[in-house]
């Protein structure tokens, strides 16, 4: 056991909560923080961060949902002594141009790559689990995915390969520095596809309707959601469009020496674990 302690941001997410399990198998002293964790840890209350960087040595950073605070938790984190920083970002997150999606994302990635600490930034594509922890679970369960996302299609990436991966990276010091990693799953599906998928494995019927992004903004707005949230998730699906984050990558066997898991084992595990039981 190391004296080391990591620091997990977003320890109660997708990708956190994977993360600090994997490091505490591994052995490593592990700090989960969030606004609910045990150490508290909320981002628009930098007052407040001072236990959760205490004695932290490295970082696995999701960052915040607006552009920023990730300038000023850098700052910090420098001044308490933390040596690395891992950051959760976005497929292709430099080729997004004058788009209004992912600046929080952006924000982030200038603020570790400006920092003198030693970084790696994991870029994701759509994760699998959308589909069963996250946005897309209560259409597919309801029986209709309605999106603006065409024929282009996602190579969408099981979140327990980025977790894989950044517990990889914040396994080994040095060897990922500077490094920017693209993380794709196996192989490219639409999202009609990845419906039908999800149909079969869990014998639910469920459509895919195509929707243009302003008729899938209001429907969010309609379910509760903010306007502005609800245009940049919108706004994803027509960066997605252009195809520039279409093809598959190799960075998953680059840091983890083997191929990412596919979407059908994904869905069959989902489905096996009654994900999508009405
Ligand atoms: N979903 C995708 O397909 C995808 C793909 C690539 C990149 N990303 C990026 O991944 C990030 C999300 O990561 P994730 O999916 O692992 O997390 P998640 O499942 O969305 O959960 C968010 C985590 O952040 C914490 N959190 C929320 N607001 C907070 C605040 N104000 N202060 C401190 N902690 C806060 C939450 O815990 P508490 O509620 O306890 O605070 C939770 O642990 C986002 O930046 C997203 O853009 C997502």
């Amino acid at each position: 056991m190391s004296n080391d302690t990591t620091l997990v941001l977003g320890a109660t997410g997708k990708t956190g909560r994977r993360v600090a399990a994997r490091l505490r198998l591994h052995g490593t002293q592990v700090r989960t923080a969030s606004r609910s964790s045990a150490t508290r840890f909320d981002w628009s209350d930098p007052g407040g961060w001072g236990p959760a960087l205490q004695d932290v040595t490295a970082a696995y950073v999701v960052p915040p949902p607006v552009p920023g605070p990730v300038h000023e938790f850098v700052a910090r984190a420098v001044a308490a002594g933390v040596r690395r920083l891992v950051l959760l970002s976005g497929r292709g997150a430099d080729t997004w141009g004058e788009s209004t999606f992912g600046l929080d994302m952006r924000s982030a990635e200038d603020a570790v790559r400006g920092s003198a600490l030693e970084w790696t930034i994991l870029r994701a594509s759509n994760f699998d689990q959308n589909f069963d922890e996250d946005l897309f679970h209560a259409p597919l369960v309801a029986g209709e995915l309605a999106l603006p996302a065409g024929a282009v299609p996602e190579p969408f990436i099981d979140v327990e390969d980025v977790a894989d991966a950044a517990a990889a990276v914040l396994a080994q010091p040095g060897r990922h520095a500077g490094r920017t990693y693209e993380l794709t799953g196996p192989r490219a599906l639409t999202f009609a596809e990845a419906a039908e998928l999800i149909s079969r494995a869990s014998g639910l019927p469920i459509t895919y309707k195509q929707v243009s992004p302003a008729e899938y903004t209001a429907a969010l707005v309609e379910e509760g959601w903010g306007v502005d949230d609800a245009r940049h998730v919108a706004e994803m699906f027509v960066l997605m469009e252009r195809g520039q984050l279409a093809e598959p990558t190799d960075d998953v066997a680059a840091v983890l020496g083997r191929a990412p898991r596919t979407f059908e084992d994904y869905v069959v595990r989902a489905a096996a674990s009654g994900a999508w039981r009405p």
